[in-house]
């Protein structure tokens, strides 16, 4: 993996770009340069920038907003503002919304080392990269995508409890990766070559929960033909995950309960304790604090499993993570339904990263799926995208943009506002033209009477493109 500190410089000036580039290459940066405010978004969705040179005069977007969007996606980058002398106004801006600190121009190549050279001291930048190149070598062994700092830290951690015996709980959001977390856990012990058993606690009812936890004797109960052991016992020397371990019934959670103290069962319908040796790692995606004290959760089991408690964030709030996790599943569906996508549309990526993915990665992953299979072309597109992303919100949101709701705030600029309410009402229109044609361009215009060159003109600004 390449090693190097990334920078990317943002400014129209090509002068700029080229001798600091240059420069800075010899520095030993791997060093980016964009013309634009746009293009240079573009590069930031899709790879981590060490440190990000901007300049806030830009001919496409304000500066500002570039930093606004970075910020969305990539809050570890250091950003330093480039701005014209008497600009101070600005650079406070910026400097509120998280830049790191502002040159004015003109000013030397030496200044701008100066800077980053004292945010590299500051943010131990070297250091902190060098270890998070390290995890994300170890994270990406495991199939387990990540660039998020957030994360990685997270899975250090993890490693390092690993080892010991420890119970562990895990809570985060349906699909954030629990058990992947879980797995990992158990690969990473010294029980590693012993099993590793999945318990769902919601797969089965009450009495036979138990018995699949514990087993049973024979004649236990009508069915119970043979003695048949539980997988506590199954699992000796290993791992038992417990998931969804908030729905666990309040009877079974006393006998679990027991089960931690001393590691001790009976089998249902026998009388003989007897004594299995596993580890613990449960998860849920409930509250358990909450189901305590709506005592549907037994407080002394809470602090019993709340050795260790692991939490992961959901997928809005490490956005960093959607495009190498878009980039992995690529991949992976590639090969399994033999397409070659290549790759996904700036203004699809754009809208997957504005996204809140409320089904996390599990749900990133069915729409990758179900779009590599219905993709037309070999790149995926807006066109691709299913409803949900595009932004039901956005067909019917036709508010004045920025107008704060008690109404005492100061209006938005007036043309601002009515040309963003316009382009949400051109895609709104479009998608739904679009639709009931099939996608057929010549239909669509004649349906709106407009010309075909015009029409297709109209697409590309709302950023439809045809499907082929
Ligand atoms: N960081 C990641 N990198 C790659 N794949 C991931 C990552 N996180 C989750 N996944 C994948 O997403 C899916 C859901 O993950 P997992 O089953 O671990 O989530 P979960 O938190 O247990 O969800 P639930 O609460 O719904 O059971 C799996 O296919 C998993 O392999
Ligand atoms: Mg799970």
């Amino acid at each position: 993996m390449d090693t190097s500190r990334s920078i990317l410089i943002i400014d129209d000036e090509e002068n700029i770009r080229k001798y600091l580039g240059q420069s800075l290459a010899r520095d030993g940066f791997d060093v980016h340069t964009a013309r634009y405010g746009k293009e240079g978004i573009n590069i930031l969705m899709r790879k981590h920038m060490d440190v990000v040179l901007l300049d806030l005069s830009l001919p496409d977007i304000h500066g500002l907003k570039v930093l606004e969007e970075l910020k969305k996606i990539d809050v570890d980058s250091i950003v330093i503002i480039i701005t014209a002398y008497g600009d101070i106004n600005s650079a406070v801006k910026a400097m509120r919304l998280g830049a790191y600190d502002y040159l004015t121009k003109p000013f030397e190549v030496e200044d701008i080392e100066l800077v980053i050279n004292k945010a590299s001291r500051i943010v131990g930048l070297k250091d902190r990269i060098a270890l998070l190149e390290r995890q994300v070598d170890r994270a990406q062994q495991g199939e387990l995508i990540t660039r998020s700092r957030k994360m990685l830290e997270l899975l250090e951690f993890v490693d390092e409890i690993a080892v010991t015996p420890a119970t562990v709980i895990i809570y985060g959001e349906t699909g954030t990766g629990k058990e992947l977390i879980a797995s990992r856990i158990h690969r990473n012990s010294e029980r590693s070559d012993k099993p590793f058993v999945t318990i769902d606690c919601t797969s089965l009812p009450e009495n036979l929960l138990e018995s699949e936890l514990f087993g049973h004797e024979r004649g236990a109960f009508t069915g119970a033909v043979g003695l048949k052991k539980g997988l506590f016992e199954v699992a000796d020397e290993g791992t038992v995950f417990l998931d969804e371990m908030g729905e666990m019934p309040l009877i079974l959670q006393s006998k679990i309960l027991r089960f931690l103290e001393d590691r001790t069962f009976r089998r249902v319908g026998g009388d003989k304790y007897l004594k299995t040796d596993v580890r613990i790692v449960a998860a849920t995606n409930r509250d358990l604090k909450r189901l305590v004290a709506e005592e549907k959760f037994r407080e002394d089991l809470y602090y019993r499993l709340n050795v260790v408690p692991l939490h992961l964030a959901p997928l809005r709030e490490r956005k960093e993570d959607i495009f190498p996790l878009i980039e992995y599943f690529v991949r992976v569906l590639n090969k399994k339904i033999g397409r070659k996508i290549s790759q996904v549309s700036n203004e699809a990526l754009k809208l997957m990263i504005d996204y809140e993915w409320p089904g996390n990665i599990r749900e990133l992953r069915n729409v990758m799926e179900s779009m590599a299979i219905t993709a037309k072309g070999n790149i995926i597109t807006v066109n691709d995208l299913p409803r949900e992303i595009i932004g039901v919100r956005h067909e019917t949101d036709f508010s004045v943009p920025g107008l704060a709701k008690d109404g005492a705030a100061r209006l938005p600029d007036f043309r601002k506002a009515k040309k963003q309410v316009l382009e949400r009402f051109e895609k709104a229109y479009l998608r739904k033209l679009l639709e009931k044609n099939d996608w057929n361009v010549s239909q669509c215009a004649r349906e709106i009477d407009m010309h075909r060159s015009s029409f297709q003109r109209l697409m590309r600004k709302s950023g439809f493109s045809k499907r082929n």
